[in-house]
């Protein structure tokens, strides 16, 4: 018997028999198939908070929320379980864990035999990126999960546009979901229904597909995200000229009306909603910034011989830890309605909190494991109201600073990449790479110290080349050729800069404010690319001096202070460059000698 109690709305004879297959091996309890109408998210949540997945929210706070917690078991991606299933070995290379996709097929459909008994089969139509843009592609997403398919309305263009734009036979990424959790019958379903003890999230670049298995959790689970728009579009960017990128795309606008658009790469919870929605401080009067995306971009060359973006994406999946009215402003007028928040802290009156949304803490509260929260608790335990890694999916129409040309279906032209990450020490505050092979180089060996948007040590210094350590579906090698090749294809390739606004100072101190501040960093890296404003030559490339920075309204840096936070310290330059190594020698004979030579130019300048 097939399970399918729901007639297809399509005509796609390749679909309807994938949904089958699944069906008769899954064994769901009912098909639905996902129309992505306000009606059908409404009942979903509804459903939810009938069954304790989901808690309501105050309806005049955060009218049309909702909050979810998460299994203690299930909270961040789980990177050592993530697999890119090549043909050969070699091809995924040595930064992903590989297995042959014949065996893993196997193991995984042992798993998925009947792990959907007592549940509901979705069908989750999705478009990365707006509807009929030649720079979108199409996935379809199958799951056991409710929260998943509400999320997945926030998060991508989804539902019946979306199969009539497919047709009878279109192209789409097979995305297959199971929480791994099947309900004996009369079971007890429980609120975050998960499997505890196996996870796996499998990709098959060649045949374009996803297997997920075990987790609910934000990328393990919204597969249309990490999975599908950076480890399977970075497999078809490479095949067809273009990049997937773990990127922020931004709009900066000068009171003149001159606009640019700048995208930026920084490892998981490094700040990129933050820095994508920017408020400029008040000295910038008649500066604007604007958001096209937080998290993702899709590069494709232009006919001008530039490169356009889109953001794949249609809301904000942000940390919430650390968002405030300081912060991130923007992101906070974003969350006033209709957002589904996971792991955050709740309040007596139906409210989230979480640490660092406001200076003070509510007097009580319930945390992230439904447990009662105090901040004399929090003194004596170092309980969290909200996980490190808790969310919030908000719809990115809300957001004031979205750009009028966010869904343009031509993207925006780029012109300057940015790269970033958290270094407590030895990375200046930003940077002017010579030029386009030797960013390439500074972008490769990018290093940042881990946070916990995945499972595992937190803080410990990891080289994220781009930003894209665990997001890269194939070979670093053949990646940074990918990189390199690019910049050679197109006729006016973007700038690249590398910025850090996390340094410390001897105390522990931040040097460098941040948050806003970083407009005047912003602001030099628009005038570099103009060509309008000065910088001085050092071993790492061009950097501004004082006076080419603009400094209305921050008196609190001296030129002494700026002088700390541009440092180049030789010794820890060598260091670094002997951690740049390790990473290089992974990657053998697939390493560019482009980029060795970098390394050896460098290294002179450092002596010289
Ligand atoms: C994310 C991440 O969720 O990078 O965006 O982990
Ligand atoms: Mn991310």
């Amino acid at each position: 018997m097939t399970a399918n109690n729901n007639i297809p709305p399509t005509t796609h004879s390749g679909l309807i028999a994938w949904v089958d297959e699944v069906t008769a091996l899954c064994q769901p309890d009912q098909v639905h198939w996902c129309d992505g109408s306000q009606e059908e998210y409404d009942r979903l949540c509804e459903e939810m908070v009938a069954s304790g997945t989901f808690i309501r929210l105050n309806p005049v706070k955060r009218p049309g929320s909702f909050l979810s917690l998460s299994d203690p078991s299930d909270v961040a991606r789980v990177e050592d379980s993530t697999f890119i299933c090549s043909k050969n070995k070699e091809d995924a290379g040595p930064t992903n864990n590989w297995a042959d996709p014949a065996s893993m097929k196997e193991t995984l459909t042992g798993l998925f035999r009947g792990c959907m008994r007592g549940r509901t089969l979705y069908v989750i139509p999705f478009s990365m990126g707006p509807i009929g843009s030649p720079i979108a592609h199409i996935g379809i997403e199958i799951s056991d999960s409710p929260y998943v398919a509400v999320n997945m309305r926030i998060m991508t263009r989804m539902g019946s546009k979306v199969l009539e734009q497919l047709g009878a036979d279109g192209d789409f990424v097979p995305c297959l979901h199971s929480v791994g959790k099947p309900l004996e019958p009369g079971e007890q379903d429980v609120a975050w229904p998960c499997n505890k003890t196996q996870k796996y999230i499998v990709h098959f670049p060649e045949t374009r597909e996803i297997w997920s298995y075990g987790s609910g959790y934000g990328g393990n689970a919204l597969l249309g995200k990490k999975c599908f728009a950076l480890r399977i579009a970075s497999t078809i960017a490479r095949e067809e000229g273009w990049l997937a990128e773990h990127m922020l795309i931004l709009g900066i606008e000068s009171p003149q009306g001159e606009k640019a658009y700048i995208a930026a790469a920084f490892p998981s919870a490094c700040g990129k909603t933050n820095l994508a929605m920017l408020v400029p401080p008040e000295a910038f009067a008649g500066w604007k910034i604007t958001t096209i995306g937080d998290d993702i971009a899709w590069i494709k060359p232009g006919k001008d011989g530039r490169l356009y973006a889109i953001n794949p994406e249609a809301g904000f999946f942000g940390v919430a830890p650390g968002t405030s009215e300081k912060s991130n402003p923007n992101a906070m007028a974003t969350l006033h309605s209709n957002c589904i928040y996971t792991n955050v802290g709740l309040t007596p009156d139906g409210d989230v909190w979480w640490e660092g949304m406001t200076k003070e803490p509510p007097e009580r509260l319930t945390d992230w494991q439904g447990r009662e929260w105090t901040p004399q608790i929090a003194k004596e335990t170092g309980a969290k109201a909200a996980h490190p890694n808790s969310r919030f999916t908000a719809p990115a129409t809300q957001c004031p600073s979205i750009d009028s040309a966010w869904e343009d279906p031509q993207g925006v032209p780029i012109s300057a990449f940015i790269f970033g990450g958290r270094r407590a020490t030895t990375v200046p505050l930003v940077f002017e790479a010579f030029n386009w092979n030797y960013g390439v180089y500074a972008a490769a060996t990018l290093g940042s110290e881990t946070t916990a948007a995945s499972i595992g040590a937190v803080g410990k210094v990891r080289r994220d080349p781009m930003g894209m350590l665990p997001f890269c579906g194939y070979h670093m090698g053949d990646y940074f050729n990918h990189w390199l090749k690019m910049g050679h294809i197109i006729e006016h390739p973007p700038h690249i800069f590398c910025v850090n606004w996390f340094r410390l100072d001897e105390k522990g101190n931040f040097m460098w404010p941040g948050f806003g501040e970083n407009m005047r960093v912003l602001k030099w890296i628009v005038d570099r690319v103009n060509g309008r404003v000065g910088a001085r030559q050092t071993a790492l490339g061009w950097m501004p001096r004082y006076e080419d920075m603009d400094w209305n309204g921050l008196p609190s840096i001296s030129p002494e202070d700026f002088q700390e936070l541009m440092h180049v310290d030789t010794d820890q330059w060598q260091q670094e460059l002997s951690l740049h190594t390790e990473l290089f020698d992974k990657l053998q004979e697939r390493l560019p000698r482009q980029l060795v030579l970098k390394r050896e130019l460098m290294n002179m300048r450092l002596w010289k």
